[in-house]
């Protein structure tokens, strides 16, 4: 079954990460966007194999330098690969950092898998499948926001969003019983879809950072969208708002 291969790729890919020895760093544009030379790495792997096992496919990654989705993405299959989701934590030897493997068919998420190498936690999804971790099952939190945490995340290189981040960051602390930032919007997600936080939210991540995470949380019952309460488009960047089963209303600081 091709998640099963998927999965398989997604551990070789993990070794690769753990494997690492003070990798170059590379900056991109903005304050603190970084990439490695292992993040390059790992994306030319997870490219070389999944070409092998759908080769049809086209693919959208975060390290070839082109962040359009394109036309073509929205027809048949398209796989949008983050090698490393938190790159920051990566280079900070600050766990944990993700491999981000999401699978799009006819511009819909259709399979997904993350993998943590450092806890060999592996995610995966199939739409309308529901979603696994390690094989079992998995369904998010039925706790209310008050008796839960909640994880957000704001990229450094966007500072035009820190203000109103942390501004909702603020409000949200007194509803819930804390407020983490993992520093990897894969991670986050996941952490909602496994019951160990009840909400995420970031006003800008990329398709790469959503297209996998995002089907695994919907998949564990989260009611997954915009931080308006609109569905994510699968095209491009985004807002995103994730909440468990037991978080039934957008609370109000969103919507203000
Ligand atoms: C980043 C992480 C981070 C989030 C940023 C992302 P990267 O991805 O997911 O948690 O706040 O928005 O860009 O650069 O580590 O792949
Ligand atoms: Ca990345």
């Amino acid at each position: 079954m091709v998640k099963d291969q998927i999965i398989e790729i997604a551990k070789e890919a993990g070794e690769i990460m753990l494997s690492a020895k003070r990798p170059k760093i590379m900056e991109k544009a903005g304050h603190a966007n970084f990439c490695t030379e292992t993040d390059e790495k790992i994306q030319a792997f997870l490219i070389g194999k999944l070409k092998d096992i759908l080769p049809e496919a086209e693919f959208l990654g975060e390290e070839d330098g082109q962040d359009v989705f394109s036309s073509k993405m929205s027809s048949g299959y398209c796989f949008v690969i983050d090698p490393i989701d938190g790159t920051s934590n990566f280079i900070y030897e600050y766990r944990p950092s993700v491999v981000s493997i999401g699978l799009l068919k006819d511009g819909k998420p259709y399979m997904a898998v993350v993998y943590n190498p450092y806890d060999e936690m592996m995610f995966s999804a199939v739409s309308g499948q529901g979603a696994y971790l390690n094989g079992e099952r998995i369904m998010s939190s039925e706790a209310p926001l008050k008796d839960s945490l909640t994880v957000f995340g704001t990229a450094p290189y966007y500072i035009e969003l820190q203000e109103k981040t942390f501004d909702i960051a603020k409000k949200l602390l007194p509803l819930c019983v804390d407020l983490r930032r993992s520093g990897t919007a894969a991670w986050d997600m996941c952490c909602v879809a496994m019951g160990r936080c009840s909400l995420y939210f970031e006003l800008k991540i990329q398709l790469w950072d959503y297209a996998a995470a995002a089907l695994i949380a919907q998949e564990a019952g989260c009611m997954v969208t915009d931080t308006e309460g609109a569905p994510l488009s699968y095209r491009g960047p985004s807002s995103v708002l994730c909440r468990a089963r037991g978080v039934k209303e957008i609370p109000v600081c969103f919507l203000s």
